[in-house]
């Protein structure tokens, strides 16, 4: 089964930054999540522009960057000049998708579209053409660290049907608690990425934590 790990920097030890990064650089994951809060989209705040730069700078992997902000159409460019080659925004923070969408595109980024736990699949169906990928929220957004809300995997059922229906691109990804533990079957419901924080980052060995996320179906 192809599919790829993305794991989400927020979860590190910012006191340690570039090591982490360079971690991430030489483990078998695919990209690396970064996380954009601003304390008014979701009750926390990250960082922005600058950090998101030097981490993409430092970064070899791809830079996928998700934004849960508000007005996410003053930031698009910003973000791109930043490194980002994923730009998220989130379906809930946007009356525009479809120009906003299109608006990523032009900058080269590879556009996505978030989905609170509350927003059913079937509001971007729409949309789907136009987007590179989606990502469901498997927890409500703005910390790192919560359970898994396992109706998410009916959600990536249904959309993943639907993509299919179309013969549509989009790529769908999941993010919010996921690990070890429930990985086999997000995927199996049809899931193409999946960030990872704390189950990478707070582990005893995150690279070998990777090894075995990637080596899931493998042996
Ligand atoms: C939550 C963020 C997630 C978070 C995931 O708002 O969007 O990317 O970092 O962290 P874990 O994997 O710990 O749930
Ligand atoms: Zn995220």
């Amino acid at each position: 089964m192809d599919f790829k790990i993305a794991p989400s920097i927020l979860a590190c030890d910012f006191g340690k930054i570039q090591e982490e990064i360079e971690m991430i650089n030489a483990s078998a994951a695919d990209w690396l999540h970064i996380d954009v809060m601003d304390g008014v989209f979701v009750p926390n705040i990250s960082f922005g522009q600058p950090i998101v730069s030097k981490m993409a700078e430092l970064n070899a992997k791809v830079s996928d960057v998700h934004l849960m902000i508000v007005n996410p159409e003053n930031y698009i460019q910003d973000f791109r000049n930043a490194g980002a080659d994923v730009i998220t925004v989130h379906y809930e923070a946007s009356n525009h998708l479809h120009r906003l969408v299109h608006q990523i595109k032009e900058t080269g980024a590879e556009a996505g579209v978030a989905l609170n736990p509350h927003t059913p699949v079937e509001l971007i169906f729409d949309l789907l053409e136009d987007i590179d990928l989606v990502c469901l929220m498997s927890v409500n957004p703005g910390f790192g660290g919560q359970k898994f809300i396992y109706k998410t995997l009916d959600k990536i059922k249904r959309l993943k049907d639907e993509i299919v229906k179309i013969n549509a691109g989009t790529i769908i990804e999941i993010d919010g608690g996921v690990g070890l533990q429930n990985m086999e079957a997000i995927l199996k419901a049809g899931a193409d990425v999946l960030v990872a924080g704390s189950s990478v980052f707070k582990s005893e060995d995150p690279t070998a934590t990777i090894e075995r996320m990637k080596n899931l179906f493998s042996s």
